[in-house]
């Protein structure tokens, strides 16, 4: 055989180009069951890439303010029930979305960095697939109700892969941890056993992403975690306190790596209501 004329096996994209494809998509079935195929890898010395605007299917209704979240009995209605996996699935698209952003934003970042949003990307579309399984368990589908991409344009405002852990590992992921527990209650409330527990192991992995968060402050700030210092880094106009619930799960946060100084200065600022998401 003339080895010449053999078709070479096509070189697979980098990263970089599969995280940008998942990015921009507005195909629903590629973007929720993207995944990074096996083998492929980093580009080294890649160009640093802002997508500032991720792709949306035409059929999905993207709103600029996002309706009032069901909470407690509310939630004994299975539409409530629905709508607010529904919110949920969509913070789990955005926190993908984020990591993506960041390997693309901050290609100078350690490659051990990187990896590590890689493989977060993936565990926030595993979860994404729980509630999606949720939801269709309540006869509803993805895009049956609006969504709005505020967490998405916020995290991708930031300017260094420091910045970002602030914001999205320890802001918006350690927020959760204070309301994972409350809303499972609401669930096992409400007649929901199943509902409940898909909401009580994913709450339980984001323990993990806050402690990828708190062990990245630390090795790209070069200091320990400081409450000080996490609060510079915040954009205005947000404050710690957007970033904790009516109570603080302190055992949440410290199995995450949270230690009692930040969380005591955390507990002392009066919660406010969040943003709506
Ligand atoms: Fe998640
Ligand atoms: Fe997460």
């Amino acid at each position: 055989m003339n080895e010449k004329t053999t078709n070479p096996a096509p070189e697979p994209l980098g990263v970089e180009a599969e995280l940008e494809r998942f990015l921009r998509t507005s195909d629903a079935e590629e973007k929720l069951g993207f995944f990074v195929p096996e083998g492929v890898r980093f580009t080294p010395e890649a160009a640093p890439r802002r997508i500032e605007r991720p792709g949306r299917p035409v059929e999905w209704t993207v709103a600029a303010k996002s309706p009032r979240t069901p909470t407690g009995r509310a939630l004994e209605r299975p539409e409530a029930r629905a709508r607010l996996l529904h919110t949920f699935l969509h913070h789990e698209l955005q926190a993908a979305e984020l990591f993506a952003f960041a390997v693309l934003a901050f290609p100078g970042a350690p490659l051990e960095f990187r990896e590590g949003l890689v493989r977060l990307c993936g565990v926030e579309l595993e979860h994404l697939g729980l509630y999606r399984g949720e939801l269709r368990r309540l006869g509803f589908e993805v895009g049956d109700f609006p969504v709005r991409d505020w967490l998405f344009g916020r995290g991708a405002s930031v300017g260094s892969a420091l910045e970002f852990v602030s914001l999205v590992g320890l802001g918006f992921e350690g927020a959760n941890l204070d309301h994972s527990a409350r809303f499972a209650r609401w669930f096992r409330e409400a007649g929901d056993e199943d509902g409940a527990r898909v909401l009580e192991r994913i709450g339980a992995e984001e323990e993990g992403h806050v402690a990828f968060a708190v062990r990245w402050f630390e090795r790209l700030g070069g200091e320990e975690l400081d409450y000080d210092r996490w609060c510079e880094l915040l954009p205005r106009p947000l404050t710690p306190a957007v970033f904790r619930g009516p109570t603080i799960d302190r055992r949440a946060r410290e199995r995450a790596g949270l230690g009692r100084v930040f969380l005591d200065r955390l507990e002392h600022e009066a919660p406010t209501s969040t943003p709506r998401r």
